[in-house]
C-alpha cells in the first residue's frame, strides 16, 4: 500500500454521509454518498479484485449478495483526484444445486488503468452503503515487485451445528484468518491461491462457507488480488457441468478462448515479466479428489490452450519468468495424504520442460516443501522427475522447474508431520474400480525415491511464500528472492522457514 491511508479511506466509509471528490477537480465529480434507507437492499459482501490478462491495464472488482440489485457499479478514482469515473458491473448468477439458493456476483471491469498505479475504488448497488477498496496496477516491463501464495486455507468459521454446538465443516480452523492477515501484512502485488479455497463441497451450507470465505479474505482481497486455481474441493456436486459452477461465478478471471463451461478454469496474466499461467488440474489427474469424477473432462482442449500459452510465453521478449499455479502435486514426500499424481506428470510436465517453466506453485498436501530444479523423467511407471542440481540456496530454473507445495493455508488437517524419512513419494499411478457405498475411485499408489526432494518443512503447519521479483540488469540475470514463511498465530505472526534465491538470465 504506497501512498494511500486505507485507515482514511475506510473512516471515510463509516461516516455516513460523506462528500468525496476534490473541488476544482473537472475529472472528478463530486457524489454525495448516503447511508441506506429502511429499504432493506443487501449489503455489498465479499469485495475482492482480480487483474485481467495484463495486470499493469486491468482489473476486475466483484462483489456478491443472495437477492437482486439494482446498478451495481464501482466508482473509480485516485487517491488525489477522487472519485472520477463510473463502471457499472455485470451480474453473473448460479443457483446453488443443495440449498437452491441463487447467489448473484456484480463483477466492474477496470480497464485503460495506468501502469503501476494506486487506485481508489468504492463497489455500490442501489440502497447499499459503498464499500471502499484500493488496486495498485502491475508495473510494465522490468521492474521489481512482492507476489504472495498459499493452497488450501478453509474458513476460520462455524458453519454446522452439530447437536447444540457450532463446529466448523469445511477442514477450516483458526489459522484460516491468521495466514490472510500475514499475507496481507506482507502487502504483496497479488496472491495465488493455489486451489482448495474454501472446501465448500464439505459443508452443510455451501453459500455460507463461500460467503464466510470471501468475508475473511476481503480484508485482503479488496486491496490485492487473490487470483485463484481451482483445486479438487472447488468441485461441488450439481454445480454447473462440471462442478465448479460456484468458484466459475465469484470469479471474474482472464478469458483464455475456451467455451463457457470451462470459463476460469484455465488463464494466464501478465504482471511485469512475469507471465503467470493458472490450471485445472482435475483435468489431468488420475486421483478421484472431488465430488465427481472429472478426470478428462476438457477432452485436451486445457492441454492444447497450455502448450500454446507456454509456447507464447517463451517467445515473448518481454517475459523473463514462467510461473505456473496450479493444485494437486507432481512432487510430495509424505505419507496417508495424497501423494503425487502420474496424470500430472504425464501431461504437464513434459510441456514445462520442453518450455522452461521456472516455478509451479500448487497445494493439495498441507504443508511446505520443494523440489530441486526437474527436467525430464526416468523411463519408469512413475516418470520420477530428474532432479539436474542439488544446490539449495540459489537456483538457477534455466536448468529445470522448481515445484513448491504450499498446502498450509489453515486447514485443521496439516500434513506436516507425515514426512517419509528419508524421503520417498507414493504417486498415484490409476484408480480402481468404485466403490459402490461411497462411490469414490481408490487410488493405485506406487512408490519411489525422492531424489528430486530438497527441503521439508516438518515443523510447521502453516504458512505461505513470497517472491520478490529483481529485473536485474540488461545481459545479466534475473532473481526472485523466495521466502517460505510459517504462520504461528494471529496479528499476521510469521518465522521465516526457508529462503533461497531463483535466478536465470534475463531476456533483454
Ligand atoms: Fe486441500
Ligand atoms: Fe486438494
Amino acid at each position: 500500500m504506497s501512498g494511500i491511508s486505507r485507515r482514511g479511506l475506510l473512516a471515510a466509509g463509516a461516516g455516513g454521509a460523506v462528500l468525496l471528490g476534490t473541488p476544482g477537480v473537472a475529472a472528478a465529480s463530486p457524489e454525495l454518498w448516503r447511508r441506506p434507507g429502511a429499504l432493506g437492499a443487501p449489503p455489498v459482501s465479499g469485495l475482492h479484485l482480480q487483474f485481467g490478462s495484463d495486470a499493469s491495464r486491468e482489473a476486475v472488482v466483484s462483489w456478491h449478495s443472495t437477492a437482486s440489485v439494482a446498478r451495481p457499479r464501482v466508482l473509480l478514482g485516485t487517491p488525489d483526484g477522487g472519485f472520477g469515473r463510473t463502471v457499472e458491473a455485470e451480474t453473473t448468477t448460479y443457483r446453488d444445486a443443495k440449498s437452491g439458493t441463487e447467489v448473484q456476483v456484480h463483477h466492474a471491469r477496470l480497464t485503460g488503468l495506468r501502469p503501476d498505479t494506486d487506485y481508489v475504488y468504492a463497489a455500490q448497488h442501489e440502497g447499499a452503503a459503498p464499500e471502499l477498496g484500493t488496486v495498485r496496477t502491475a508495473p510494465r516491463g522490468r521492474a521489481p515487485f512482492r507476489f504472495t501464495s498459499f493452497g488450501d486455507q478453509g474458513t476460520p468459521t462455524l458453519g454446522k451445528l452439530s447437536g447444540t454446538t457450532y463446529v466448523n465443516d469445511n477442514l477450516g480452523s483458526p489459522f484460516a484468518g491468521d495466514v490472510t492477515a500475514a499475507v496481507e501484512g506482507a502487502a504483496p502485488l497479488f496472491h495465488l491461491v493455489n486451489g482448495d479455497l474454501c472446501y465448500a463441497n464439505l459443508a452443510t451450507d455451501r453459500v455460507r462457507t463461500w460467503s464466510d470465505w470471501f468475508e475473511n479474505n476481503s480484508r485482503s482481497a479488496r486491496y490485492r488480488p487473490w487470483m485463484p486455481a481451482a483445486g479438487n474441493h472447488e468441485n461441488e456436486l450439481g454445480n454447473g457441468p462440471i462442478g465448479y459452477g460456484a468458484y466459475q461465478a465469484y470469479f471474474s478471471l482472464p478469458a483464455s478462448d475456451s467455451d463457457p463451461e470451462t470459463r476460469g478454469l484455465w488463464y494466464a496474466f501478465t504482471a511485469g515479466s512475469v507471465r503467470v499461467i493458472s490450471v485445472n488440474n482435475d483435468d489431468v489427474a488420475y486421483q478421484d479428489g472431488g465430488n465427481s469424477y472429472v478426470h478428462g473432462y476438457s477432452g485436451g482442449a486445457q492441454r492444447r490452450w497450455l502448450e500454446a500459452e507456454l509456447s507464447r510465453s517463451r517467445s515473448d521478449p518481454g517475459i523473463d519468468w514462467v510461473v505456473v499455479c496450479m493444485h494437486q502435486v507432481v512432487v510430495s514426500t509424505v505419507d496417508k495424504f495424497n501423494g503425487a499424481d502420474l496424470g500430472i506428470r504425464e501431461s504437464w510436465v513434459p510441456l514445462f520442460d520442453k518450455y522452461g517453466v521456472d516455478l509451479v506453485v500448487c497445494g493439495h498436501e498441507h504443508h511446505y516443501e520443494r523440489s530441486h530444479p526437474i527436467r525430464g523423467q526416468q523411463p519408469n511407471d512413475t516418470r520420477t522427475p530428474i532432479p539436474t542440481d542439488t544446490r539449495t540456496d540459489v537456483v538457477d530454473t534455466s536448468r529445470g522447474t522448481v515445484h513448491m507445495v504450499i498446502g498450509g493455508g489453515g486447514t485443521s488437517a496439516p500434513s506436516n508431520k507425515l514426512f517419509f524419512a528419508p524421503a520417498q513419494c507414493r504417486v498415484i499411478t490409476g484408480v480402481g474400480a468404485a466403490d459402490p457405498s461411497t462411490g469414490k475411485r481408490p487410488p493405485i499408489y506406487v512408490m519411489e525415491d525422492a531424489p528430486w526432494s530438497a527441503f521439508r518443512d516438518p515443523d510447521h503447519a502453516y504458512g505461505f511464500a513470497s517472491f520478490d521479483v529483481d529485473p536485474g540488469k540488461p545481459g545479466g540475470h534475473t532473481t526472485m528472492a523466495v521466502t517460505y514463511h510459517a504462520v504461528t498465530g494471529p496479528y499476521g505472526a510469521t518465522v521465516p522457514v526457508d529462503q533461497f534465491t531463483l535466478t536465470r538470465p534475463r531476456r533483454g
